[in-house]
Parts: C-alpha cells; structure tokens; sequence
C-alpha cells in the first residue's frame, strides 16, 4: 500500500502568458484575444462580474482594437514576466519547484496567426525560458493555448467556429514541437477545453452578437478544439517519440444538493455536460451517447467531417489534467441559494466556507474528483492548477497569508490521500505560483502567489517581488515531500 506522495512526485507552480508576461507588442508580437480585455476599477462588483467575461460585445472588441492607453488593458502589462522571468524563476528555484507550468502565447509565434513562417524573436523568448528553467532544475509543462489566439483569427477568420483554424493551430504546434520539443516535459494543447462552454470569449473566441446560433456555434468551435487536440497529440508524438501529451478540463466537482431522486440525477447530468462530455471525447475517444441526446434536446447543430471519429478514436491523451478551486451542488429547486465560482456560478453547499470571491473551499471535493477521475479513466492525472485568489495585506513589513498555508495543507492533505486510495497522481502546479493579473476579473488584487508582485490594478507600483510566510511554508512542504502536512 501507498503511504504518501511519490519520491518523484512533481511539486510545481502555474502562470500563463497573458497573464504574467506583458511585453503585449515587442519583438514581434500580434495582439492577441487577452490584450482585447478591459478593467475599469470604477465597476461595481455586480458590473464586474457582468463585464469579467462571459461575453464580449463586438462594440468593446472594435474600441480595444485601437485603444492606446493600456492603464485599462491589465493584460498588457501582467507583471512583466517577459522582460524579469530570470529572477523570476531564480525565486522558483529557491522555492525549490521540480516542474513550472507556463503557456506560449500563440500571437509570439505567429502574430497574425496564418503567416506563412513563424516569428523567430518569439520562439527564441521560450527557447532562452525554458532553458533558465532546466538550468534552475525544473521541468517544463507548457499550455500550448490558454485562451490567447492571434487578434486576426477572429478579424478574419471568426475564432475556432471556422475549421481552418484547425490547420493554423496545428502549424503552430509543429513549429513548438520541432523548435522547442527538447525542451518540454508536459505539453498541454488546450488550457481548459471545457471554458468554451461558459466562457465563450475566452475560451473559443466568440463574439456572442456576431452569432445567429450562439449556443450551435460554441459547440461548433468546441468541436474544432477536440479534433486540433486530437491532432496535435498525433503530431506530437511522430515528431517527439514518447512525449507525453494531456488534456485539460475545469473541474467542477457536484454534489446532488440533496438525496431526493431528482436532485441526484441533476448531478449526473450536470457532471456530464461540464466535465465528462470533454474528457470522455479525450480519454475515450469518441463523443458520449449522452451529449447526442443534449444536442437533439437543445437543438445544437454541428458539423462534422468524415474522418473525424477515427482521429478522436485514435489519437487519445496520454495522462488526464485539471484545475480545481471549487465544488458546485446539483439540484432541480429554482430557489436554492446561489454561489460565485470559476467560469461558473452555481448552487451554495451550506456546509462549505467560501473564498472572498465567493468560490466555495472543498478539499475533500478534491479526493473526491480525483477518485472520480481515475476510476473513469485509469489514466496519469496532474493537477494543473489549485489556489485561492485573496487580497493580501502587509503586516510588519510582510505579508502573513496564513489562510493560504492552510488552503494548500488541507487540499495537499486531501491529495495525499487520493494517492492513498490508489490515484496515480504525478504532479501538482499551484495556480498563480506568482502574483499575476486575475483572468476572471481581470485585477491584480486578487492574488494567488506565494511571491508577492508590487502592481495594484492600474499597474501601478515598483514591481519588486517579495517572498510571502506561504513561500516559506511551500517550500518546506517540497523538501519534505508533503511528510509533515
Ligand atoms: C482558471 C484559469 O480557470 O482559473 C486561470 O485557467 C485563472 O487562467 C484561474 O487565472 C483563476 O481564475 P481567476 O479569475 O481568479 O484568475
């Protein structure tokens, strides 16, 4: 029996591009879908929420397009991972990380997304990046897409609702796999696959009033992500013999809300459609009977190619990846108590307490999905991100985030267990190793970092980092190989 975490378990942190990088137009760099996105701190909580993400209107994508002043367009200027990642990644180092989860950012590669030859300043930028970081002894896990695509494949082409973007993304991903393939250890094709689903512009770059048949198309462009994941796993593994490529979906974890018939079957299909409809088309290879039954159902409309079963059946993920910040309840009462989350918002677990964004706090839930997951699928799992975004404050010149400390102890608690159980659970990336700019709400001021980032939401600040008692407490848990939670 299993008494712990691996000796070669992979304690690592997560950032993405957009998030972290800024740099938004140099060396050659397109803007990209992420640039496009607008903060006004005058918002009100409720307007936020609204504005975060859901949908993008084609009256804010237009005025983005030409915005000069990037005080509201946080993602322009992360927190300049670009032009700092060496000390960045020395603090990783000491930190003492075995494996660092970043994404490339599609519009440094191939800045308009359909040139006909890539950008060499930009694969230089990940060629010196991941270099650093095998100098500084960690692996490389790399999101190839983490919702950024080059500005013209949506001007142009419409986002992943047109096929061809299959081709493009496929061109980019043999140009990371032939110029960079050495260097990567995970190799992630799509952040999130399921974020299409709730949220549309991120996720598969659809601009909701541009569409007759909102819903068709998400699912349309959903299905050219699942074949470009399909193919990319093919791609990468003729040209990198034995890489191990995965897929990634947003976890939610649901609980029926109560033991009532209904209730329950609420929570099998709410499972289906958010978490295993994705997941079974990446592990199983093929679309699930229940998803044709959604579709007639709701009248979703997609087309498909002859062809495209055989490359979903035959190219399958090597190992199962997924974030997790919160669990959800399933119910068929209309007048249940709402609650805040990632990329949805759903029903409130009376017996949880909940983030100060309102996303409701599970560690169980974890064990709790990670038995699901690997009784499902028999498949590797990495957890790809887990954190608590929290607004930090300074006490004698520190910050003391101890209600950080005790997030990651009871959900590491909850892995080890997991593992226990019989999960063959090979890494753990903590979301936002580094205070990076929120990709829901778009603010700096909700922090996940163990390492403290001086920027306040306007950018404003010096941009030194400092260690937080989290960094400290992380970096004990490493050396111990999480022996002494
Ligand atoms: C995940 C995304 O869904 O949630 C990350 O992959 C994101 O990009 C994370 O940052 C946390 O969400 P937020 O909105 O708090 O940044």
């Amino acid at each position: 029996m299993r008494t712990g975490f691996p000796k070669n378990f992979l304690w690592g942190g997560a950032i993405s591009s957009s998030q972290a990088d800024g740099a938004y137009n140099e060396d050659g760099k397109g803007l990209d879908t992420q640039d496009l996105r607008y903060f006004n701190s005058e918002w009100t909580k409720e307007e936020r929420d609204h504005h975060r993400n859901i949908n993008m209107t084609s009256e804010r994508f237009e005025k983005a397009l030409t915005a000069t002043d990037t005080t509201y367009y946080p993602f322009r200027w992360g927190i300049d991972f670009y032009h700092d990642y060496k000390e960045d990644l020395a603090l990783m180092e000491e930190l003492g990380l075995k494996i660092f989860r970043t994404s490339i950012n599609w519009a440094r590669i191939f800045p308009n997304g359909d040139d006909a030859a890539p950008n060499e300043a930009g694969i230089q930028f990940y060629i010196d990046l991941f270099d650093e970081c095998h100098k500084r002894g960690m692996k490389v896990f790399a999101t190839i897409l983490h919702y950024n695509i080059p500005v013209h494949l949506v001007t142009k082409y419409g986002g992943w609702k047109n096929r061809k973007l299959i081709d493009f993304y496929l061109r980019y991903a043999r140009v990371l796999f032939e110029r960079l393939g050495d260097r990567v250890d995970y190799w992630l094709p799509f952040n999130e696959i399921n974020a299409g689903k709730f949220n549309p512009y991120n996720g598969v770059c659809l601009i909701k009033d541009r569409e007759k048949d909102y819903e068709s198309a998400i699912y349309q462009c959903l299905h050219h992500q699942l074949i470009a994941n399909a193919l990319t796993i093919k791609l990468a593994h003729e040209i990198i013999p034995g890489s191990m490529v995965g897929g990634m979906i947003a976890r939610f974890t649901t609980y029926p809300a109560t033991c009532k018939p209904d209730d329950v079957m609420q929570s099998i299909l709410d499972e289906q459609y958010s978490n295993y409809f994705y997941t079974d088309v990446m592990a199983r290879g093929k679309y699930p009977a229940y998803m044709e039954r959604y579709f007639n159902d709701n009248n979703i409309k997609i087309e498909k190619e002859a062809g495209d079963d055989d490359i979903l059946r035959e190219n399958t993920v090597d190992f199962l990846s997924f974030s997790y910040y919160m669990s959800m309840v399933a119910t068929t009462d209309k007048n249940w108590d709402r609650a805040s989350g990632n990329l949805v918002t759903g029903n409130k677990n009376p017996y949880l307490q909940a983030s100060e964004w309102g996303w409701q706090i599970d560690p169980v839930g974890l064990r709790i999905s990670l038995n699901q997951m690997y009784d499902r699928y028999q498949l590797p799992i990495f957890i790809a991100e887990n954190g608590i975004g929290a607004i930090d404050q300074w006490h004698d010149g520190k910050v003391h985030d101890s209600y950080r400390i005790d997030y990651l102890r009871d959900h590491f608690k909850q892995m080890k267990e997991a593992i226990i159980d019989g999960v063959d659970l090979i890494g753990y990336t903590m979301w936002g190793i580094i205070d990076i700019v929120s990709c829901g709400t778009i603010e700096m001021k909700k922090r996940y970092g163990v390492i403290y980032v001086d920027r306040d939401d306007r950018g404003q600040g010096t941009n030194k980092r400092y260690k937080k008692d989290s960094f400290y407490w992380y970096q004990n848990c490493i050396k111990m190989n999480g022996e002494d939670l």
